[in-house]
């Protein structure tokens, strides 16, 4: 018997197909930039396996200090090293794959001091990383996609203004600048819950490792989607990502194995409409345990 698609029932049933399809539909996104053992950015968006890659971290900037990469053995910033990062970030576009500066990190030295203070971040990043103009560029030529806030320290009062100030520059046209933020799963975060709170961020990696209160753990699931739902439903994003560790070894506690995030975490996630995919901390790990590849098919 032949199908008919122009029955109500059919058609409806197609849509309902192709929007399910659509909403289960997620991406892997990578940190890369804290280990000079691990591969090059282009040997890293070559693997197809990821989304976005994150380039960690600028880690010194605000308060008056001049602002400072750190990409561990990769390069040396302070002698322009890191300008042959841009025909990486070149080769990862013409991919397909997004790639943001993180500000910030677990062991930097930022803070920022005032207004002012998050304006003029805003300005050197602008014309620093994304599509203003510098002589000094430290990932020379190339524009990334957007500034990722990884904010663990510091003062909180002024990253509202930094977002604001970044979204400003985005809207004047030309290309567009992601916002994207790695909170800490406890609800509301220490540091961005005022810059979050804008509703100008467009992806949101929740960091579900090293916060043993709403990190997943089998023996109690309802912490984790808790926090999952307290997260989609407080904040207004674009995408929520599960932020995870790519091996035992990349952080203190909140490591899944692969088989308990497809078949415990990733039912528990997908069904929010505004799910978008899995963290990944970070390439190092995640090449030598093979983590994104375990999950690909199932993100
Ligand atoms: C993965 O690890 C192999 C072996 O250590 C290394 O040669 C390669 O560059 C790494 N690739 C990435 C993308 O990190």
């Amino acid at each position: 018997m032949a199908i008919n698609v122009r029955s109500p029932a059919t058609l409806s049933l197609l849509i309902f197909v192709a929007l399910f399809a659509k909403s289960n539909a997620g991406g892997i996104v990578i940190y890369w930039g804290q280990n000079g053992n691990e591969g090059t950015l282009a040997a890293t968006c070559a693997t197809g396996k990821y989304q976005i890659v994150i380039v960690a971290f600028l880690s010194t900037f605000g308060n008056g200090q001049k602002p400072q990469l750190n990409l561990a053995g990769h390069c040396n910033p302070a002698s322009n090293g890191c300008q042959k990062v841009s025909r990486d970030i070149h080769s990862c576009q013409n991919q397909g794959v997004k790639v943001m500066l993180s500000i910030g990190g677990g062991d930097g030295s930022y803070s920022l001091s005032s207004a002012d203070d998050a304006r003029s971040v805003a300005d050197y990043l602008w014309n620093n990383f994304l599509g203003g103009g510098s002589n000094s560029r430290p990932l020379g030529d190339a524009v990334l996609d957007g500034i990722d806030f990884d904010i663990e320290g510091g003062e909180s009062r002024y990253y509202a203004t930094l977002a604001t100030k970044l979204a400003e520059y985005s809207s004047r046209g030309g290309k567009k600048v992601y916002l994207t933020a790695a909170p800490q799963c406890p609800f509301p975060d220490q540091w961005l819950n005022g810059a979050l709170t804008s509703g100008l961020f467009d992806y949101i990696w929740i960091q579900f490792y090293n916060n043993p209160p709403c990190q997943y753990s089998s023996s109690n699931p309802n912490n984790f989607k808790n926090a999952w739902k307290r997260w989609t439903s407080s904040i207004k994003a674009g995408k929520f990502y599960v932020g995870l560790p790519a091996s035992k070894a990349a952080a203190g506690s909140g490591f899944v194995p692969p088989e308990v995030l497809k078949s415990q975490v990733l039912p528990l996630v997908k069904s929010s409409p505004q799910y978008g995919g899995v963290m990944l901390w970070d390439e190092f790990n995640d090449n030598n345990s093979g983590y994104s590849s375990a999950i690909k098919n199932s993100v």
